[in-house]
């Protein structure tokens, strides 16, 4: 039962996207309804000793070599540092990242980077306070900045922010934005909205594209290609000119244009839910519940090989790619924040 997770086309999923919740503290409009969405009853999602059942297979048995804690917003589970803990302490020592928004972020990051933690992005779409409280529905921009600047105050080696381009008039605010990143720090990278949003209200003519996002960055600062080899990451970089970036080397900026530039052919990537499920891609139909396994009544000593034979299955249909744009795409029954961005 042991080896690789190999997809039909050959890809080797190495990356585990692990949604720990599906609630959210900010009600981004791109994203989900001012009033929320109906959450997952709390008997439904896993446990803390669950999660760590689960990411013990994967890693030990089935060669998943980094895994980034996602939501709805990770750092509404009191047991992040727990979990995080247990993954750290695996043979093989997994990459441990995390996607937040930042929100009460100072008051974990040194408990979460004592635990394991080596990387973290922080969803953050506009400096401007303003536009912030438009966009995420809560007035808490300081908030964020302050999670941002405690994380760098722990010496944390991968600091990135992902903005989303709401609007085509939040273009006039990304220089600003990555301005702030540029004198913190922080690599930013934005991001092409994808057909994800609660209300299904995406459409590709109002979507800003990285062509748009790249003349207007290009506007205001040099940016030339990056040398550096992209291997399976979401974000295509530039070098800014007269910047430099944390630990020595050049500054980056990058664009993740998963609509106009899919990067299917090289994801790597497999996604667990809150409840539970596995979702080999964002847009995948069809997911594989792993609750028979977990809570089905299994002999303690069958639980894990009925973990890694549910996997193996699911991994094995991986799509080719999404399709978003062509005409038989269909955005899935999940919302981004049940399936972890
Ligand atoms: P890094 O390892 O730091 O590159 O992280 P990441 O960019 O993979 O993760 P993050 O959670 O920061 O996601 C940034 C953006 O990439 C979000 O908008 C995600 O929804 C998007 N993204 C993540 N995974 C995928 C994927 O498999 N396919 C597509 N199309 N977009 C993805
Ligand atoms: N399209 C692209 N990115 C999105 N995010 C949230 N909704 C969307 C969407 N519809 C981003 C968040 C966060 C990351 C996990 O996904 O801003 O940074
Ligand atoms: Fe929360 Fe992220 Fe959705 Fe914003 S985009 S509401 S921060 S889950």
């Amino acid at each position: 039962t042991e080896g690789p997770l190999v997809d039909t086309f050959g890809r080797i999923v190495r990356d585990l996207r692990v949604s720990v919740t599906d609630r959210c503290n900010l009600r981004c409009t791109y994203c989900m309804p001012a009033a929320g969405l109906d959450w997952l009853p709390p008997s439904a999602v896993l446990d803390t000793a669950e999660f760590v059942r689960v990411l013990t297979v994967a890693v030990r048995d089935l060669g998943i070599e980094s895994i980034r804690f996602t939501g709805g917003e990770p750092l509404l589970r009191r047991d992040l540092e727990e979990i995080v803990g247990a993954v750290a302490a695996l043979p093989g020592r997994p990459e441990i990242a995390m996607t937040t928004n930042g929100l009460g972020l100072r008051h974990r990051i040194g408990g979460l980077v004592d635990a394991g933690l080596s990387r973290i992005n922080v969803s953050l779409d506009t400096v401007d306070a303003a536009r912030f409280a438009e966009v995420t529905r809560r007035d808490r921009l300081a908030d964020v900045l302050d999670g941002l600047a405690a994380a760098a105050a722990t010496g944390l080696r991968s600091i990135k922010v992902n903005a989303v381009v709401p609007d085509r008039a939040d273009l006039g605010g990304l220089g600003d934005l990555l301005q702030y990143c540029l004198d913190h720090d922080y690599e930013l990278r934005v991001i092409e909205q994808m057909p994800l949003d609660a209300d299904h209200r995406w459409a590709r003519a109002s979507m800003v594209t990285a062509d748009e996002i790249l003349s207007t960055l290009g506007a205001r600062f040099t940016l030339r290609p990056d040398p550096r080899p992209r291997g399976a990451a979401p974000a295509a970089t530039w070098l800014v000119d007269g910047y430099g970036a944390r630990g020595g080397g050049p500054a980056r900026v990058g664009v993740i244009a998963s609509v106009t530039r899919p990067f299917c052919a090289d994801c790597d990537r497999s996604r667990l839910t809150a409840d539970g499920s596995l979702r080999n891609c964002l847009f995948a139909d069809d997911e594989v519940t792993l609750m028979p396994a977990l809570r089905g009544g299994l002999p303690d000593t069958e639980v894990d090989a009925a973990i890694a034979a549910l996997w193996r299955g699911n991994a094995w249909q991986k799509k080719a790619g999404h399709a978003v744009g062509e005409p038989d795409f269909h955005q899935p029954d999940r919302p981004m924040s049940a399936i972890g961005g």
